[in-house]
């Protein structure tokens, strides 16, 4: 199974992600880094590691179908099966979807459907909610929303700090989103003898 990574910033679950594969949770290989702002760390993280990449200005391009289009060429060319999104900051779009029906996986920094968008995790403690936690989904044409493949909660306790839940949150999100993606592999792997 070849799996894209698709990031905007930082990188942290790519290379959680990275190193599962190396541990042996997830069963697959990471074919291709793709992400829409060349400045981001994850690209520096991708040369570190060994994991080719791709970074797209999607401004540059007419429409957000020419930009997908021209990452979906670069998918078939990596030969990928299976799009993880690991804090893509972008809808996905028709061309995407279509080219990789249920295949899209996203995490989210919350108990979704509560607390979607850019910023989950802030959203959830001014919110000053007891508990939020991390939803890894498979993506359809909304935002942050698709059918949940795994969910977990994480307790918003007093002496917290949006510093102290953000770590607490990234903690959890590296160990559920490779088991939650190595969940998808098994299941494709299975359709796929049958
Ligand atoms: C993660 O917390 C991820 O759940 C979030 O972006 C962060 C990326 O961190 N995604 C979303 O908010 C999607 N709506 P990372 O770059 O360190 O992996």
């Amino acid at each position: 199974m070849r799996l894209a990574v698709f990031a905007s910033g930082n990188g942290s679950n790519f290379e959680a992600l990275v190193h599962s594969v190396h541990e042996g949770v997830i069963d697959g290989k990471i074919a291709l880094l793709v992400s829409d702002q060349p400045d981001a760390y994850v690209l520096t993280r991708a040369k570190k590691l060994n994991v080719p990449s791709v970074a797209f200005t999607p401004k540059a391009f007419e429409s957000k179908a020419a930009y997908e289009k021209e990452v979906l060429d670069h998918l078939k060319e990596a030969k990928v099966d299976l799009i993880v999104l690991a804090g893509y900051m972008r809808i996905v779009g028709k061309t995407l979807l279509q080219a990789f029906p249920e295949r899209i996986i996203n995490i989210h920094p919350s108990l979704l459907p509560n607390y979607p968008g850019r910023q989950g995790i802030l959203d959830a403690f001014m919110d000053k909610a007891e508990q939020t936690g991390v939803t890894v989904h498979l993506v359809d044409e909304g935002v942050d929303t698709g059918p949940i493949l795994a969910q977990e909660t994480v307790a918003i306790e007093e002496h917290d700090t949006i510093d102290s839940l953000e770590r607490k949150i990234h903690a959890l999100e590296h160990e559920l989103f490779p088991k939650a993606i190595q969940k998808v592999i098994k299941e494709l792997q299975k359709e796929h003898v049958k």
